[in-house]
């Protein structure tokens, strides 16, 4: 059955992009829609939009469906990149990947000037938490990563596994170990005590950069983040 919150808050992201921007596109099922819909709106309006994928499989739905899609590093800044969320709390603080493309959303985020946010009702929390956490990991070592975060950090980790049961590698063939944070009360030092442990590329604390949540409520809810 289709998401019509996903889908509102896709609809509505579309007024955040005008002509000769160049825009991220974002990865998951929300971003697939906004993807299929700016496609739709740069055809009817002959716009001229540039631009850049989180994932694989944003670029090749991009690409099928007519946008103009290059490569980050061809472009100095992205203007606004619309991304789904798993959770976002009440000040736009959230958890993304899981569609495992937390690393290359981060990257493309950190390029872009203005991030917004497209999720349904569902994805809002008062503590980030109620989902786990992914944390993208070099297959060497990953063992010992693992470990560090079940015995010594305690949050109760596992591996990301496909459907056949082997482990699942992201774009950019990494593992994904999945980890429980809703005992963890400092989200904060938690996101730099695991961006500082060897072996852990990146994980799905996307702390102060979204600046534009968009709500699929009926009516949509905009809101934005404060900036203190
Ligand atoms: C992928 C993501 C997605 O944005 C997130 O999982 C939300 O997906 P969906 O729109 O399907 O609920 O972070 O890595």
């Amino acid at each position: 059955m289709k998401n019509i919150g996903k889908i509102s808050a896709a609809t509505a992201a579309l007024d955040f992009v005008s002509d000769n921007m160049i825009v991220g596109l974002g990865s998951g099922s929300t971003a697939r829609i906004f993807i299929e819909k700016l496609a739709n709106r740069v055809k009817t309006e002959k716009l001229n939009i540039t631009c850049v994928a989180t994932s694989i499989s944003s670029q090749e739905l991009g690409i099928e469906n007519g946008l103009n899609v290059v490569d980050l590093d061809s472009v100095d800044k992205i203007d606004v990149t619309i991304d789904g969320a798993d959770e976002v709390d009440k000040n736009l603080n959230g958890i993304k990947g899981g569609g495992a493309a937390l690393f290359y959303e981060k990257i493309v985020a950190k390029a872009s000037e203005k991030n917004i946010w497209i999720v349904d009702p569902s994805k809002q929390s008062e503590k980030l938490g109620a989902f786990k956490l992914p944390i993208e990991v070099l297959p060497l070592g990953s063992a010992h990563v693992f470990r560090y975060l079940d015995s010594e950090l305690n949050l109760d980790p596992t591996y990301r596994k496909n459907k056949d049961g082997s482990l699942l590698t992201t774009d950019s063939g990494n593992y994904i170990i999945d980890v429980d944070i809703s005992n963890v009360s400092n989200i904060d030092g938690l996101s730099t005590q695991l961006i500082e442990h060897v072996g852990i590329i990146e994980h799905g604390l996307f702390l102060n950069i979204c600046d534009t949540l968009i709500i699929g409520n009926n009516p949509v809810e905009i809101k934005t983040r404060k900036v203190y």
